[in-house]
């Protein structure tokens, strides 16, 4: 199939961008969506066109780096709701469809080139107390930290958070709550984070502030882009651990 890609190509964050528009030709159903534009990057590389600049690693929706927009919504969740970009089959899509391709759009996620942006907000909202500081050592006994069934398994659902930022990218507010609060709840479930729970909260949330992340409006919209699929419920336990420790 042939495409029609509407593009954001932008050289830095300090000169203006603008959309571009290219044909991706002979696009297999069977392609990842990353490699249809590696193919296209190909063809433009060939032609002396500067090639789209686009984040990945993985490639199987675990980094969190492939962060963009497609056809308004953060990793075109409409077409496969629960996964990256990353896993998108292009089988989604049909000759002569036109895909509009942005970055993030967030004050704390400047934009880099193209599609990529500096989310290094996040690395700095993890560095302000998103880790457990005691030397735990090796791997102990299964049984010498008695853990609930319900609670080892709601800490590995907010544990599942790759940190991509398409929470932020879907919220009107830009806020990175859905994150910040699967970061703090995966910790403040289990007794090993419990020792600094308090001063954990509050300098996570101070960090997401400094950053200039907005608030939540309960909109929703960071769940229903969350490749996966982390839930708002995080956010009322963030909530309650940043009232428990401020008071
Ligand atoms: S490239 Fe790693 S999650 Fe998409």
């Amino acid at each position: 199939m042939n495409l029609i890609l509407k593009v954001w190509r932008q050289k830095n964050g300090q000169v203006k961008g603008r959309f571009e528009t290219f044909e991706a030709k002979e696009v297999s159903p069977e392609m990842s969506f990353l490699e249809m534009i590696d193919l296209l990057n190909e063809t433009l590389t060939q032609q002396g066109i500067e090639p789209i600049a686009f984040d990945s690693d993985c490639r199987e929706g675990i980094c969190g780096m492939c962060s963009f927009v497609l056809n308004g919504v953060p990793h075109g969740a409409q077409y496969q709701p629960g996964s990256a970009v990353c896993q998108l089959p292009m089988r989604h899509f049909k000759d002569g469809d036109v895909l509009t391709l942005e970055p993030w759009r967030a004050k704390a996620f400047p934009v880099v080139k193209d599609l990529v942006c500096d989310r290094s907000a996040f690395d700095r909202v993890i560095a302000a107390g998103g880790f457990v500081s005691v030397n735990t050592g090796g791997c102990p006994d299964a049984n010498a930290i008695p853990v609930r069934k319900q609670d080892a398994e709601r800490a590995m659902d907010a544990a599942q958070c790759i940190g991509c930022g398409a929470c932020v990218a879907a919220c009107k507010n830009a806020s990175a709550m859905l994150f910040v609060a699967a970061k703090v709840s995966h910790l403040a479930t289990l007794p090993q984070g419990q020792i600094e729970a308090r001063e954990r909260v509050l300098n996570m949330v101070g960090q997401m502030d400094a950053e200039g992340f907005g608030n939540c409006t309960n909109m929703y919209e960071c769940q229903a882009v969350c490749p996966k699929e982390i839930s708002v419920d995080f956010i009322a336990q963030m909530n309650r651990e940043y009232l428990k420790a401020a008071r």
